[in-house]
């Protein structure tokens, strides 16, 4: 049994008001049209067909090698869309799904529903209902006295009882493959000039052939975006589930309406996500964490028991129990090793950080390796710009970097060495040496008396 998969998305999103197609638009992270394509990837198991037309370029971009491509140059309704899907697949399969790139809240588990209903049943097709006080605009369910569907009413061709009928047709369906090559030809062009794939219902029922109304339990699923206030509806929905899945997998969430976990972000047990928290791109959280209020965290890997206050981190690797924050901005590069302590007000870009080192308080470290144990006093700066190059600064185990230190790039700290407060340290400092001023010099080695 093979079913294959079609995703209409060829539409313009007029109403989106938007230079971006509107499948592309982002719900937490991933475009509209990827949550779509996963929901047919899992129920079909087959490289989901996608029919596109505005902004196709754009589109197929995005989607790549996760998708077949075919083009609809002009848009005559959703009938001529899944004809242009007819060479390709005819002949592929023996069953074919049939659903919208703007729908993202279909879950996979619905559409492997919809599979098995077509499967038990002799009619050419089944298609998803709904039933919903506001009608959207959708097409009504048309039924007989015995509760055959007879057909599908759009709105704009309904009479005011039909347009009472609280039985909307989704837009998505299984066909008997066999039969709907053929039938497809058959669809005439309505008033408006387009061809429709409702006119399927009519064509079955014609040849007396069934079809079948799979109504489904959670109307949410059916919303399609066609503005931005349907975006944000969507969106929060999709949060809401996401933020539910980890909750029941172990992860408090203290205030699931102000945070944001996208889909492909890993988090460990007993870790807590407090208010205003955005999880995002490729993130993983290691278990007992704590996670803001208050935090940003883009594409990191965060290890267990770290804490991390009201802090900006993206692509960072964070190892076991770092204290990050408040305040604190961890750029691309970053790496802090395990019981790193960062206060408030840091910023760490392309740098290394060792174990159980320290930096307390308003510093800036660019481009540096620093060893285990070193504290970095208040205020140091890594001078690591030059105006042409970004310069490289080594600080050994143990050192220890007065406040207010500024080291002029490129520079070795020796380990077990100090600077002074305010220094200027522009060259070289040997192992276990104490240098002061500005710029810095000498002043002993390090368990000397005197001073050189
Ligand atoms: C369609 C159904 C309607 C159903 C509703 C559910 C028809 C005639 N009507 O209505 O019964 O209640 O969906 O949302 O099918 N598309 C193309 N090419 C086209 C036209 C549309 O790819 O030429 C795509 C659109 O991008 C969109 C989907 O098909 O993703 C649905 O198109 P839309 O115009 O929104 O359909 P409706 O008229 O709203
Ligand atoms: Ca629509």
């Amino acid at each position: 049994m093979k079913v294959c998969s079609i995703l209409l998305a060829a539409g313009q999103g007029v109403r989106m008001h938007s230079k971006l197609p509107k499948v592309l638009h982002p719900i937490l992270g991933k475009p509209m049209i990827w949550y779509a394509l996963e929901a047919a990837r899992k129920a079909a198991q087959t490289r989901p067909v996608v029919v596109v037309g505005h902004g196709a370029d754009a589109v197929e971009k995005f989607v790549g090698e996760g998708a077949q491509f075919v083009l609809q140059e002009h848009r005559l309704g959703t009938g001529h869309a899944v004809q242009q899907a007819v060479t390709v697949l005819r002949d592929q399969c023996d069953l074919v799904l049939v659903t919208y790139g703007d729908m993202p809240l279909l879950r996979s588990t619905t559409l492997e529903k919809l599979i098995i209903h077509q499967l038990k049943h002799a009619g050419v097709f089944t298609m998803l209902t709904g039933i919903a006080e506001d009608p959207r605009g959708f097409g009504r369910i048309i039924r007989d006295n015995d509760g055959k569907v007879n057909a599908i009413i759009e709105e704009a061709q309904a009479t005011p009882n039909q347009l009472d009928i609280r039985e909307l047709n989704l837009g998505v369906y299984c066909f008997k493959a066999s039969w709907l090559w053929d039938a497809l030809e058959q669809i005439p062009l309505s008033s408006k000039g387009e061809y429709y794939l409702t006119d399927l219902v009519g064509i079955a029922v014609s040849q007396d052939k069934s079809v079948m109304a799979l109504q489904i339990e959670d109307p949410v699923e059916a919303i399609g975006v066609n503005t931005r206030v349907h975006l944000a509806e969507v969106e929060r929905v999709m949060r809401r589930r996401i933020n539910h899945d980890w909750m029941l997998a172990g992860v408090s969430i203290i205030d699931p309406d102000t945070t944001y976990i996208e889909p492909d972000v890993i988090i460990g047990q007993d870790t807590t996500l407090f208010p205003n928290t955005y999880l995002r791109g490729k993130t993983e959280i290691g278990e007992d964490c704590e996670i803001g209020p208050n935090s940003m965290i883009v594409d990191t890997r965060i290890g267990n028991s770290c804490k991390v206050i009201s802090s900006i981190l993206e692509q960072t690797i964070i190892e076991d129990e770092v204290y990050i924050g408040p305040y604190g901005h961890l750029r691309k590069g970053a790496h802090l090793a395990s019981r790193v302590h960062m206060g408030n007000f840091g910023e760490v870009k392309d740098s290394y950080l060792g174990y159980g080192t320290k930096m307390g308080h308003f510093s800036y470290i660019g481009n540096a390796t620093i060893g285990a144990n070193v504290n970095i006093g208040c205020g140091t700066i890594t001078c690591n710009y030059d105006g042409k190059h970004k310069n490289p600064t080594e600080v050994g185990d143990d050192a220890f970097i007065g406040s207010d230190t500024m080291l002029v790039a490129p520079v070795k700290i020796g380990k077990g060495s100090r600077t002074g407060a305010g220094s200027v340290v522009t060259k070289d400092v040997p192992e276990n040496t104490l240098v002061v001023g500005i710029p810095a010099r000498i002043i002993r080695k390090m368990g000397d008396t005197n001073e050189v």
